[in-house]
């Protein structure tokens, strides 16, 4: 499907970053787009008067299956999904933070999975659906300190490696974007991470047009990947070597304020 025949879209999470520069692109050239937001903005359903805007936390699996129902219903199943809500915690640096881990899985992982659940029960229809799902870079090394972010993650790009193989060549098109760092409001330890670390962020960096232009460019294709933009592959690459050849790199065994991680034990158990 080329991406001028995209006829309309829902995205998760347009109320900033990523979601709302795609919300904008799509709006701005006459597509459809229903927006999925946890809250209401108005300011932002103000700006975008024909956009359906529907405000539905991800997490509930029961809101998403109502949501994707009344839409089957009525007839506005869109063409292209873009599961994009998520958020990143801080919830592994002086002890291992349950609820704010289970929140980041619950929002990245089946904030996404509430969704694809209906859709693989919805009877064909002639129509394909694209269903993306944004990943990170993070598969390849992630913070341990950000550690539901890091396998939020990981699993989202599993659950969508299987099913892109499992659903190929029939109307459910699944695919994902593994992007690397883009400036946006997503929470990012910046004021915590070692100088280095940040720098190596920059240079992987993506700029939020950039990304969006390649996201709305790859999701009406039926192209099973897209690693955006490729210098942070080779950077996150790097790192995950780094990580399995250097001892105690990229593996928290400080806190963020440097404290080591318990006292180590002098001998061998
Ligand atoms: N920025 C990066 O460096 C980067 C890199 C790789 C991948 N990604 C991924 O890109 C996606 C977009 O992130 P972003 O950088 O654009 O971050 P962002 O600016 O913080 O946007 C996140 C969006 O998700 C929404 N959201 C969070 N929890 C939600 C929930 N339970 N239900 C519905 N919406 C919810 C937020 O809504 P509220 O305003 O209500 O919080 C916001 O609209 C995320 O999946 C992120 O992991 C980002």
């Amino acid at each position: 499907m080329p991406a001028k025949h995209v006829k309309s879209v829902l995205i998760t999470g347009t109320t900033s970053g990523l979601g709302r520069g795609l919300l904008e692109h799509y709006a701005g050239r006459g597509v459809k787009v229903i927006s999925v937001n946890r809250r209401r903005v108005a300011e932002l359903e103000a700006s975008h008067p024909a956009v359906h805007f529907a405000c539905v936390d991800v997490r509930s699996a029961t809101a998403v299956e109502e949501l994707i129902g009344a839409l089957a219903a009525s007839g506005e199943l869109p063409d292209v999904f873009i599961l994009n809500a998520g958020i990143n915690r801080l919830d592994n640096d002086a002890a291992f933070d349950l609820p704010a881990y289970r929140d980041v899985v619950e929002t990245n992982l089946y904030g996404v999975l509430n969704f694809v659940a209906p859709l693989t029960r919805l009877p064909p229809a002639g129509v394909d659906r694209h269903v993306v799902a944004i990943s990170s870079v993070v598969t390849y090394a992630g913070n341990p300190r950000g550690l539901g972010y890091q396998t939020s993650k990981r699993a989202l790009t599993g659950c969508f490696d299987v099913w892109s193989r499992m659903y190929e060549g029939t109307d459910l098109v699944f695919k994902q974007v593994i992007l690397g760092p883009v400036p946006t409001s997503i929470y990012t330890m910046r004021d915590k991470l070692p100088g280095w670390m940040f720098r190596i962020k920059n240079l992987a960096s993506a700029s939020l047009p950039g990304a969006v232009g390649a996201v709305a460019r790859f999701a009406p294709t039926r192209r099973k990947k897209l690693i955006y933009p490729w210098r942070a592959f080779a950077l996150f690459g790097a790192m995950r070597l780094g990580g399995a050849i250097v001892p105690g790199f990229l593996q928290g065994r400080r806190t963020l304020d440097g404290r080591p991680r318990r006292a180590r034990r002098n001998e061998p158990a």
